[in-house]
């Protein structure tokens, strides 16, 4: 099934499943006291927040529960203005990965982009993520930045994956995710 656009009624689920996501990604990567009190109400004020700005949050559901999502909307880090739009975050629950979902979400995702005029973009990785890395350097991402963040105690490193033709990623993802008739929200 396509992934559908997400509203404000849909950010609780979504929140509890990237809590959820980065539980079962993040051990060995993430401190364990983070992900211990990763609160799945902050990161709801995160997801309607980007709605409310026009970012774009795309759903996958099975059996209507939510066991993936992807946003998308503007660039939000100085250094990389040359990419005009940003992939905020791609997360699949462990049950749900291996099976084409993630990129057709990334589909998905580019056509959101290219369809609100921006052509190029990035994502963040965060150091240690091997599985993710792969699967950007296999969809032609290429690292082109990286940065050193804290976040309360702790201090973690990302690396930015870039794609300039968001057109050609589309090209080389299968099918068109977003269906025909399919019109974004517009919080507001
Ligand atoms: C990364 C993620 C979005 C990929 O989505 P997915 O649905 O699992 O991947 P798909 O089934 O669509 O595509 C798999 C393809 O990606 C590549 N790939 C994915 N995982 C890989 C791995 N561990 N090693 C090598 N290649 C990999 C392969 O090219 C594979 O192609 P193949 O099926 O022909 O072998 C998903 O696994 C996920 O959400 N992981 C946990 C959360 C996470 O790390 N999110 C990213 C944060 S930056």
């Amino acid at each position: 099934m396509a992934p559908e656009l997400a509203t404000p009624a849909d950010i609780g689920e979504l929140a509890a499943a990237h809590a959820r996501a980065w539980r079962e990604t993040y051990p060995g990567i993430v401190p364990d006291d983070v992900l211990a009190n990763l609160n799945p109400a902050e990161r709801a004020i995160t997801w309607r927040g980007v709605l409310a700005r026009g970012g774009r949050i795309r759903l996958v559901r099975r059996d209507g529960a939510v066991v993936g999502f992807g946003a998308t909307g503007p660039q939000r880090e100085p250094a990389l203005m040359p990419y005009p739009g940003e992939f905020y975050a791609i997360y699949l629950l462990r049950h749900a990965q291996g099976q084409g979902l993630g990129r057709a979400l990334m589909a998905a995702m580019a056509a959101d982009l290219l369809d609100q005029g921006m052509a190029a973009a990035n994502l963040w990785v965060l150091e240690g993520n091997a599985a993710a890395t792969a699967f950007y350097t296999a969809l032609g991402g290429r690292p082109v930045h990286s940065r050193t963040f804290t976040e309360g105690a702790w201090r973690g490193r990302d690396t930015a994956f870039a794609w300039d033709d968001l057109s050609r990623l589309l090209a080389a993802l299968p099918g068109h995710a977003a269906s025909a008739g399919d019109s974004p929200h517009r919080p507001g």
